[in-house]
């Protein structure tokens, strides 16, 4: 599959590292899938990351891709004003695509898309990232097998804290005229997305937004008047019956990447945490009363493709993060031609830790470590 990536910001480089790895995390891979063209708004940011990374060909602009008959899959990593446009000729020209999300910047907008979509014949995806998350993969099980039972009420949040510092410059995320709506559509879609999933269609809402500093620098750095909510509360109710709630904001001062669910059925609840992304947390209702409590399931790898696979069942979300650190670490040692740690000799000492531990199970006695 020839894939063509319009947008090389944070997801257009999140996209092309996923592409890249899948070889290693399921292998054998049925398929093989490459990026052979790239769009951005500047041609620079194309031309670097095609020297970069082997993008194959630059397109001038997202129609040029999209014309081009050697693209097999479009895939659209821009601001969500964009989408539309790029959608829209995607379908038209019989590609297959890959969506970040929100889809578009309205209903109107999101449904004719969908309806061409269906249209086409051709696969395409919103990027609901968080679905593929094992825990979140467990969530959507226990909830199918009924060890929820019916579900009476839910909770979910997603909180940042990138726009609790007023002196900070809006990004175009808090800008209504290029996201199209605030944090609603930049993190809300992800948890009612989530909700949705796991508890089915909502179909009654109520919210309040909230813009907590109306006047900031812009994305040029003059004064410039908020004009996208910065915090989104809302309240629902879904076609199952259950009522919730969804927070969802950027000016939640200690948060990080908060973004939690709880869902409270007859039978049972669970709560996801995407700080703790190893673990769900399952209340089983049913057990005698005397042993209930919140379980914490250890999700990890344990999932068929597309759960975990590889590295493997036991290893934590994150693992692989450490190899990529420490490889890092060393070849960045060499390219400087200067000496990194861990050294040799840190690991010696590791050696002979072991040898005395391994000689004072022979012997009995306690060992001194030696030091060279
Ligand atoms: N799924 C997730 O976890 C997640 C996380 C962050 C952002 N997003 C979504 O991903 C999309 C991109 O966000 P981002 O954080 O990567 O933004 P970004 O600002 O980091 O990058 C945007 C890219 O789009 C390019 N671009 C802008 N206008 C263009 C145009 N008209 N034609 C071609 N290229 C254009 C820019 O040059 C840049 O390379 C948004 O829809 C956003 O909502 C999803």
């Amino acid at each position: 599959m020839n894939i063509g990536l319009i947008g090389f910001g944070n997801m257009g480089r999140a996209h092309a590292w996923s592409i890249e790895n899948l070889k290693y995390y399921y292998a054998p891979l049925p398929f093989s899938a490459k990026i052979t063209g790239i769009c951005t708004a500047h041609g620079k940011t194309a031309a670097d990351a095609c020297a970069r990374y082997g993008f194959g060909r630059i397109y001038a602009s997202p129609k040029e891709m999209i014309e081009d008959p050697s693209i097999d899959v479009i895939d659209i990593c821009t601001p969500n004003i964009f989408h539309y446009d790029t959608l829209k000729m995607a379908i038209q020209a019989g590609k297959h695509i890959y969506c970040e999300k929100p889809l578009c910047v309205s209903a109107d907008e999101a449904f004719e898309i969908a309806d061409l979509a269906g249209k086409s014949g051709k696969t395409c995806a919103v990027v609901f990232n968080t679905r593929f998350l094992l825990p979140v993969m467990r969530a959507k099980e226990l909830v199918d097998a009924g060890r929820l039972g019916r579900i009476l009420s839910f909770r979910g949040a997603f909180l940042h804290s990138s726009a609790a510092d007023p002196e900070k410059n809006a990004g175009w995320k808090q800008n209504r005229d290029i996201c199209g709506g605030g944090v609603l559509f930049d993190l809300g879609s992800h948890t009612i997305d989530l909700i949705q999933y796991l508890c089915g269609p909502f179909t009654e809402v109520s919210g309040m937004g909230q813009i907590a500093y109306p006047n900031r620098r812009g994305m040029d750095g003059d004064m410039w008047s908020t004009n996208a909510d910065e915090a989104f509360y809302m309240t629902a109710k879904l076609s199952c019956g259950a009522g919730g709630t969804i927070t969802v904001g950027k000016i939640m001062c200690g948060t990080n990447d908060d973004h939690s669910f709880e869902i409270y059925g007859e039978r049972g609840s669970v709560r996801f945490d995407l700080m703790q992304p190893n673990f769900l947390w399952f209340y089983d209702n049913t057990a005698p009363e005397k042993e209930r409590g919140y379980t914490r399931i250890e999700c990890c790898g344990r999932y068929p493709a597309p759960g975990g696979v590889f590295p493997g069942v036991k290893a934590p979300i994150g693992w692989l993060r450490g190899h990529i650190g420490s490889m890092y670490n060393f070849l960045d040692g060499v390219h400087h031609g200067i000496a990194v740690s861990p050294s040799f000799d840190e690991a010696a000492h590791v050696q002979a830790v072991m040898e005395a531990a391994y000689r004072s199970d022979q012997t009995g006695c306690r060992e001194a470590v030696r030091t060279i």
